[in-house]
């Protein structure tokens, strides 16, 4: 792939007011060829992810084709945030209704479209529960050497934040993480470990406010409210989860990243939902996750900050 050619990529998020900043870093920081966006059930219901990343793409000027994912998560029931994110999912500031329609398919068979359309392997870039990559890869199993790696974010290999063993991504659907874990296809988990560490502070909503653009009026309001939520748990700034697994495809650099054989757990009344990494090699199997550990999150902010920014500038 030469120097400057855009990365193809697939978002797949339950907007959600961190997937949406991880859509407008991807939008903005103009090094990714957006091939589909799809919905997921997560933060809230599908209907509500669903009309949250349409509204999202017109706020953001991104038509690439939409469709809704999975209805449900594969054999748990349906767990939402709205604690976190709110009724609507997206709460906060007002957005633009609409401007483009879904497309009459389901979100797995765009998936399939777009990525038999595409010359080179496909990345996605799973932002939420897992319910659409696996089943995607098992309604397409002769796709799956068309998927270049999946960047998610979910898990945490020390703690949870939704129990204390599991993280919200993977808890949701359990199943579906352990379809994705033991695929083959390569991974890059970006889980609470690196993303608690991922802050973006009020000193930082600030900087953002400042861009006034069209995009940035919007973000910081977002970062207003999630940061509501996270304050009353003691962070200093909103956990940016979701963009670290966009952002570590295009700036690995900032990040430190450790290889590791990780296990889902599906069952237990106290650990399901746990991503266990095989710290010593115990179990002799060969790494199916490259997991983000720690980043350099001054450069982070910055770089998310520059996306954003192009939201200002002419032609955006
Ligand atoms: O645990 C954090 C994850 O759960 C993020 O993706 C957030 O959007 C929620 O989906
Ligand atoms: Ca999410």
């Amino acid at each position: 792939m030469t120097q400057n050619k855009k990365i193809p990529i697939i978002l797949d998020g339950d907007p959600g007011h961190d997937d949406a900043i991880a859509w407008v870093f991807a939008q903005g920081c103009g090094l990714f060829d957006i091939l589909a966006v799809t919905s997921v059930g997560g933060n809230q219901t599908i209907e509500k992810t669903s009309y949250n990343s349409l509204r999202v793409c017109t706020l953001i000027g991104l038509h690439a084709p939409f469709a809704r994912g999975c209805y449900h998560p594969l054999n748990t029931e349906q767990m939402n945030a709205p604690t976190v994110h709110g009724e609507s999912g997206l709460d906060g500031p007002a957005l633009p209704e609409p401007d483009f329609a879904p497309e009459p398919i389901s979100g797995i068979e765009l998936w399939a479209r777009v990525i038999r359309d595409c010359p080179e392997k496909v990345t996605i870039v799973s932002t939420g529960p897992l319910t659409n990559t696996a089943a995607f890869l098992m309604a397409h199993p002769e796709l799956k050497d068309r998927i270049e790696r999946i960047s998610l974010m979910g898990g945490g290999l020390l703690f949870g934040n939704w129990t204390p063993a599991a993280e919200f991504n993977i808890l949701v659907d359990p199943e579906a993480a352990k379809i994705v874990f033991e695929s083959g296809v390569p991974i890059l988990m970006a889980g609470i470990d690196v993303t608690e560490k991922a802050l973006i502070k009020p000193a930082d909503f600030e900087r953002i406010r400042a861009l006034n653009n069209p995009v940035s009026d919007i973000v910081w309001q977002w970062l207003e409210f999630f940061y509501q939520f996270h304050k009353t748990m003691g962070y200093e700034g909103a956990p940016m989860h979701d963009p670290c697994a966009v952002m570590v495809l295009v700036h690995p650099e900032i990040f430190t990243i450790r290889d590791f054989y990780v296990q889902i757990e599906t069952c237990g009344d106290y650990c399901k939902g746990a991503t266990i990494p095989d710290w010593n090699g115990i179990l002799g199997f060969p790494p199916n996750a490259s997991c983000l550990m720690d980043l350099d999150r001054e450069t982070f902010v910055d770089y998310l900050i520059d996306a954003i920014k192009a939201f200002g500038e002419v032609g955006k």
